[in-house]
């Protein structure tokens, strides 16, 4: 199949009304994806008052669908360091390039902005997140059992860019 096309941009570039529509977007998607201790809150707050933490979203650029968003991540940046907490492609657009395109981006980004290392913690049953992020150079460097539930493993991975991880 080919690669959808996307639109990549960050809420804090949209005005406000625009803004909580693309977070209440986000949301819904959130809360189908992740189990309820695990859903990220994008609420307004996020918008108004943390602007180290990044909301990336991606929209289709085929005019033609109705309902835009196709992909959101969520990372803080710390001094050189950036952690990613989040990045969610929604089920009917996945395996069509979009996780690709929005890391890519991520990657571009915060390296243009001069960080040195993206960190991020992912479940050790979510095949394709980490299928995703080894195609783009992270590594493993640490397993915390029982780290999001009981039976459920975390894995620590780090992209070093430019030699910049702890
Ligand atoms: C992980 C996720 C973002 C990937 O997005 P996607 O748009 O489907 O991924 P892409 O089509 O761009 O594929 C990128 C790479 O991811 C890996 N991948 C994607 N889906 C996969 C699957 N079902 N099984 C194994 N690897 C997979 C592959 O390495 C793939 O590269 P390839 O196509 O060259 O083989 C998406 O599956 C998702 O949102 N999952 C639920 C949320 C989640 O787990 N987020 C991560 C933790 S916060």
């Amino acid at each position: 199949m080919k690669d959808i096309e996307l639109n990549i941009s960050d809420i804090h570039s949209l005005g406000r009304d625009q803004a909580f529509e693309i977070l209440n977007q986000i949301s819904r998607v959130e809360k189908k994806t992740f189990p309820a201790n695990e859903a990220f809150s994008f609420c307004e707050e996020l918008w108004r008052k943390k602007p180290n933490t990044k909301v990336l979203y991606a929209t289709s650029a085929a005019s033609d669908i109705r309902s835009p968003l196709v992909a959101y991540a969520v990372y803080v940046r710390q001094k050189g360091i950036a952690l990613l907490h989040k990045i969610c492609v929604a089920e009917s657009y996945r395996q069509q390039g979009a996780g690709k395109q929005l890391m890519s981006y991520i990657k571009q980004r915060l390296q243009r902005e001069g960080c040195q290392c993206i960190q991020l913690w992912v479940d050790k049953a979510r095949i394709a997140a980490r299928g995703l992020y080894i195609k783009f150079g992270f590594e493993e460097r640490e397993e915390i059992a029982n780290y999001y539930a009981p039976g459920r493993t975390g894995i620590k991975m780090i992209l070093n860019i430019d030699n910049g991880c702890p």
